[in-house]
């Protein structure tokens, strides 16, 4: 089996073709990513010379070069994860969330049209999405596969409407896919400006933690491993034209995941009990920042059998370690680019 698992050099993306990679060698995978500031091929050091991956540099958005490598490769299925994945910069730079999220989606979907029109067998076009998608909660109930859409930041509307797209090209063209909505995930190598990263690096330099607004917003966390490996049970053994949400059970105030990252690094950094809660600081909310989120992923426990392997704790110490011991990593990732951004997204607030 051919896959072309694009955003591969990302944080969920990395996880996902390792996996793969070391699961499957039966299967040759195919990792398309354009390196954006959020792609990183040192995510994938450990696996770069497996016999059966290779890696494309490209952008999902160019329909030749997508058309090109369909017909030079014959992939048979697709794990679509390649996206611009954050909220505040979709705030800053929308159309760059159009243009990636919404027309590479397309742009992947015809080529998969295209080269799979004359025989569907065995094909599959699985779309890994977001359950921002769904919209806000109040402090009640919980997202299922038929709560409506109400996407209402630019990047889950993005996400959403790059849903319907896949949805579209199932139902119009018989084009085999399914979409799984995941929750927040943390883990090893994610981009720091993302909320646990960015607190661990903060803390370990000693800089504010800035907190949204009054840091009661709810996330549902996930491992991003425990999200790889749903992906691989849905990738085998889900039906196409369904939807499956994956999430923890796992909801977390922010304040509190910040008081909890404190205690955790004040005890691994040998500071006193309470240093680095001091480093927290309040600032200006997100603009239309949704309250909750909350995942209930009974379908996919009831249907495939997953559930997550292992405790918030005990991810949370990992991830920690694995921060803490890859500084170099953090280092390379947050030179350049992230500089100006992180000034301009956090000096004004
Ligand atoms: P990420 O930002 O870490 O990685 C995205 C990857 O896509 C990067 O390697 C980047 O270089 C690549 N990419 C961006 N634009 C591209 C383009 N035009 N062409 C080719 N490659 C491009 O994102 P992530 O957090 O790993 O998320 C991966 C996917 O999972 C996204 O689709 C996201 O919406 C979804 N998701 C993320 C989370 C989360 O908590 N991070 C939760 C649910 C779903
Ligand atoms: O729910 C899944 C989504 O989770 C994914 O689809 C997105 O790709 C991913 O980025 C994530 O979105 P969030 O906006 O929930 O994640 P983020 O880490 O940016 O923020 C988590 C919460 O923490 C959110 O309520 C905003 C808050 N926050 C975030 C940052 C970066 C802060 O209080 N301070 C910060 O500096």
């Amino acid at each position: 089996m051919k896959i072309l698992i694009t955003g591969g050099a990302g944080f969920i993306g990395s996880h996902v073709v390792r996996l793969f990679v070391r699961k499957y060698p039966e299967y040759q995978i195919f990792n398309l990513d354009a390196l954006t500031y959020a792609g990183n091929l040192e995510n994938l050091k450990d696996i770069e010379r497996s016999p059966n991956y290779s890696f494309i540099k490209g952008d999902i958005t160019d329909e030749d070069f997508i058309q090109q490598i369909f017909a030079g490769h014959g992939f048979d299925r697709v794990i679509h994860l390649a996206a611009e994945s954050h909220v505040d910069r979709s705030i800053h730079s929308p159309m760059d969330f159009v243009r990636t999220n919404v027309l590479g989606t397309a742009v992947l979907l015809n080529a998969a049209r295209k080269f799979w029109k004359d025989n569907a067998e065995g094909k599959l076009f699985y779309h890994v999405s977001t359950d921002e998608v769904y919209g806000s909660l109040t402090d009640k109930g919980f997202f299922t596969e038929e709560t409506p859409y109400d996407p209402r930041s630019p990047y889950s509307a993005s996400k959403a409407s790059s849903d319907h797209l896949v949805r579209a090209y199932n139902h119009t063209f018989g084009i085999p896919a399914v979409i799984s909505n995941c929750s927040n995930n943390y883990g090893s190598n994610q981009f720091p400006e993302k909320l646990i990263p960015l607190m661990i690096n903060n803390i370990i330099h000693n800089k504010p933690l800035p907190v949204y607004g009054k840091g009661a917003n709810v996330r549902d966390w996930l491992w991003v491993e425990d999200h790889a490996r749903a992906i691989d049970v849905i990738f085998h053994k889900g039906k196409s034209g369904d939807t499956y949400n994956i999430g923890g059970h796992n909801e977390w105030k922010n304040i509190d995941i910040v008081h909890l990252l404190c205690q955790i690094m004040d005890r691994k950094l040998k500071r006193t009990e309470g240093t680095s809660a001091l480093l927290i600081t309040y600032v200006k909310d997100r603009a239309g920042h949704d309250f909750r989120y909350a995942i209930d992923a009974g379908k996919l426990k009831a249907e495939l059998g997953w559930v997550p392997s292992i405790t918030f704790e005990e991810g949370l110490e990992s991830t920690v370690d694995w921060y803490l011991a890859n500084q170099e990593w953090t280092n390379h990732v947050t030179s350049g680019e992230y500089q100006q951004y992180y000034t301009a997204q956090y000096s004004k607030r």
